[in-house]
């Protein structure tokens, strides 16, 4: 640990571990993701993002798993910083396609491709459910799931959640709210895709919201 990450580290409250409420970090700087876990948690655990802790490197993500992901970036932290953290990861794993794009979902356009300047680049959403809808094709079979992994290392001990929401790949896009693959994925039990229902119904029953649930649950309760 460097020295500015002593005097940001020692200037917390306890770590989750200890007395008091305490604090936890959350190895992203996605706002959406940070909003949704400090709501579940209340004012029990305070979570702060990489900014806050002042640590501005892009993380590898390195793994060929979601939970290689998720655990690599929760350890890059923990080496780092020495505090209770947790990452996550997620994959749209659609039957058909032997589970694809997964862990590629957020560059799942320029699997395979060679280099280009051209090239769409990551998270680039469109390319993404362009190039899904055409490997899939007229494949009558369109089971898919959305899969969230969240790795958690307090006090050195590594801790596991998984959230997955079932549902189908619809044949054109429909819907404007969401991101990603929301407007092609429409969930079990509903006839509209994640970008029809809109986020307060997507929050109840996604994927992520299942798996924060869990470490909700398992931080609150343990
Ligand atoms: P991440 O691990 O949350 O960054 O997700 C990786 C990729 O999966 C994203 O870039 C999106 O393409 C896709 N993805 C993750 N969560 C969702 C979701 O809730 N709806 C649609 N696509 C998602």
């Amino acid at each position: 640990m460097n020295n500015k990450q002593n005097i940001i580290v020692n200037n917390l409250p306890s770590c989750t571990g200890g007395e008091g409420g305490g604090y936890i970090v959350f190895a992203t700087n996605n706002q959406h993701k940070l909003g949704e876990i400090r709501q579940i948690l209340g004012d029990s655990i305070k979570v702060l993002s990489l900014n806050d802790i002042d640590c501005n490197v892009d993380i590898p993500e390195t793994g060929d798993t979601l939970e290689a992901n998720a655990l690599q970036k929760a350890q890059y932290v923990y080496d780092h910083y020495h505090i209770d953290v947790f990452a996550d990861d997620t994959g749209l794993e659609v039957e058909a396609l032997n589970g694809a794009p997964g862990v590629y979902s957020a560059r799942y356009a320029t699997v395979g491709c060679a280099a280009t300047s051209s090239q769409p680049k990551d998270h680039d959403s469109e390319a993404n459910m362009t190039r899904l809808l055409h490997e899939l094709g007229e494949n009558n079979n369109r089971r898919a799931r959305f899969r969230t992994v969240i790795a958690l290392i307090q006090q050195g001990q590594v801790h596991e959640f998984e959230g997955i929401v079932n549902g189908q790949i619809i044949r054109e896009r429909r819907g404007g709210e969401g991101f990603g693959y929301d407007p092609i994925f429409q969930p079990d039990g509903y006839d509209q895709t994640f970008a029809e229902l809109g986020l307060d119904i997507k929050n109840q029953i996604s994927h992520r919201a299942r798996a924060t649930a869990k470490l909700a649950d398992y931080l609150l309760n343990k």
